[in-house]
C-alpha cells in the first residue's frame, strides 16, 4: 500500500425529513446565499423546505447554475456576494451546483484573477467561505469532497481543482428529493459513480485489500442498484442506497493508499467542453475503449474486476479480460447510455480536436503509470469510434 494522509472533514446528514436539520447546522447570524440551478428545486419543494429551516436569518437567492457550471455565470455570484456582504454559501442542487459553490466560496477572497484558481487546479487558493450543501442528484461525490469541475465557456475549457480549504462543512442527503430526477439524470449517477470508483480500483494491484474490497462491494451495490432507482423513481431504499454509494465513490476512502488513473474523466471533460454531452455519458463512451487499449498495463486488476465483480472464472486470460469489459459496456447500455461516439453523432473528424485540447491542458501524460500520452487518448478515441 502506498502512504497517504486521509482527512475528510464533511459532516453528513442522511435521510428522510432531514432538511429541518438545517437550522442547527450554521449560524444563527450567517448570512446565507441559497446557490441554485435552473429550477427543479424550486419545482419540486425542496427550496422551500430549506427557506422554511433557515429560518429569520438573512437569505438571498442566486439561480441560473448550468450543467457544467460556467465561470462567467458564477462570477455574477462571487459579484452578489462581495457587493451584498454575504458569509455563508449554501448550494442546493447536484454537483454542478456544488461545484459552482466551492468555486464561489474560494473566489469570494481570492485576491488577483479567479480564473487561475482553475489554471493552477485549486493550488493557490489560501481560503474559502464556509459553504454546505443539499444534495438533490446523487453522482459525483461532490457533496463529500474538495473537488470541483468549472468550465469557461469563451475558450471552451472545462478544468477541475481541489482545495482543502473547499470541502463542504455539511451536507444534507434526504433520499427522498431525488424522486423527481428524470431517468437520464439517474443513469448518469449511477455511471458517474462507478467510474469514479473504476478510476480507483482498475489500476495496478498494490496489496490494497481493503481498499479494493470496497471498491468491489461498490461497483457490486451499484450493479444491483442502478436498474432498481432507474425502474422504481419512489423506491426509497433504491435512492438511498444509490445516494449512499455515489458519496462513498469519490470521498477520498477507496482512493486512500493506491495509484489512482483519472484518464477517463480527462478525455472526457474534452468531449463535454467541446460537444456539450452529459458528463456521465462522455465517460460511458471513453472507458470500455481505454480499457481495451489498456489491457496489458491492467491486467492484473482487470483479471481481478473479472472474477470479484462479474464473477467471469472461465476462459483463457485474455477471454476473461475480454468479458469483463464487454460486461461494462453491457451495464452502461442497460442503463440507456450510448457507448460509442457514434451514438452521439461523432466520427473520426472529432478526434483531431479532442487531442488538440488535451494537449492545450496539458494532459499529455495521465493515468496511473502516466503513460496515456496522446497518441495513447488518439488510440482509445479511435477504438471508441
Ligand atoms: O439545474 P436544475 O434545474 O437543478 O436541474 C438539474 C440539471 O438539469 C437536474 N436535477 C438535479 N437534481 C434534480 C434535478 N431534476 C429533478 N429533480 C432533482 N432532484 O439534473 C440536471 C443535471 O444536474 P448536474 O448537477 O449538472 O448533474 P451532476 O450531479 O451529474 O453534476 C455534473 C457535474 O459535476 C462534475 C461534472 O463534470 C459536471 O460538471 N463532476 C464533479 C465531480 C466532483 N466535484 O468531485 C466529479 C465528477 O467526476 C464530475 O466531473
Ligand atoms: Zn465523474
Amino acid at each position: 500500500m502506498q502512504n497517504f494522509e486521509f482527512h475528510n472533514p464533511t459532516r453528513i446528514v442522511f435521510g428522510q425529513q432531514t432538511i429541518g436539520k438545517l437550522a442547527g447546522l450554521l449560524p444563527e447570524s450567517a448570512r446565507v446565499l441559497i446557490l441554485l440551478g435552473g429550477g427543479s428545486a424550486r419545482a419540486n419543494g425542496t427550496l422551500d423546505e430549506v427557506k422554511t429551516a433557515l429560518g429569520q436569518r438573512h437569505v438571498q437567492e442566486f439561480s441560473g447554475i448550468e450543467p457544467n457550471p460556467s465561470f462567467e455565470t458564477l462570477m455574477r455570484a462571487v459579484e452578489q456576494v462581495r457587493r451584498d456582504k454575504l458569509d455563508f454559501l449554501l448550494a442546493v442542487g447536484g454537483g454542478s451546483v456544488i461545484d459552482g459553490t466551492k468555486f464561489v466560496a474560494a473566489a469570494v477572497p481570492f485576491e488577483g484573477d479567479p480564473w487561475t484558481i482553475m489554471e493552477t487546479h485549486g493550488r493557490n487558493v489560501r481560503s474559502a467561505l464556509p459553504f454546505g450543501s443539499i444534495l438533490t442528484l446523487p453522482a459525483t461525490g461532490s457533496e463529500m469532497n474538495n473537488g470541483g469541475v468549472v468550465t469557461r465557456r469563451s475558450i471552451q475549457a472545462k478544468l477541475a481543482f481541489s482545495s482543502a480549504h473547499t470541502f463542504p462543512q455539511f451536507s444534507i442527503l434526504d433520499p427522498t428529493v431525488t424522486y423527481t430526477l428524470p431517468p437520464r439524470q439517474v443513469a448518469n449517477g449511477v455511471v458517474d459513480a462507478f467510474v469514479h470508483v473504476v478510476e480507483q480500483y482498475l489500476t495496478y494491484p498494490v496489496h490494497a485489500r481493503v481498499q479494493d474490497r470496497f471498491a468491489e462491494g461498490l461497483l457490486q451495490s451499484l450493479i444491483e442498484t442502478g436498474p432498481e432507482a432507474l425502474a422504481r423513481p419512489e423506491d426509497y431504499d433504491a435512492r438511498a442506497n444509490l445516494m449512499w454509494i455515489a458519496t462513498l465513490a469519490l470521498n477520498g476512502l477507496i482512493g486512500a493508499g493506491v495509484p489512482q488513473d483519472w484518464s477517463t474523466h480527462m478525455i472526457g471533460h474534452e468531449l463535454t467542453a467541446l460537444h456539450g454531452i452529459d458528463h456521465a455519458r462522455t465517460l460511458a463512451i471513453v472507458l470500455p475503449a481505454s480499457l481495451r487499449v489498456r489491457r496489458e498495463s491492467k491486467r492484473g486488476k482487470l483479471l481481478q474486476y473479472a472474477e470479484r465483480v462479474w464473477h467471469v472464472t472461465e476462459g483463457s486470460e485474455d477471454e476473461r479480460i475480454e468479458r469483463a469489459i464487454a460486461s461494462t459496456r453491457a451495464f452502461f447500455e442497460d442503463m440507456g447510455m450510448g457507448t460509442r461516439l457514434a451514438d452521439y453523432q461523432l466520427g473520426a473528424e472529432a478526434i483531431d480536436p479532442i487531442v488538440t485540447q488535451l494537449e492545450a491542458h496539458g494532459m499529455t501524460g495521465l493515468g496511473e503509470h502516466r503513460d496515456v500520452t496522446l497518441a495513447t487518448s488518439r488510440r482509445i478515441l479511435e477504438t471508441a469510434l
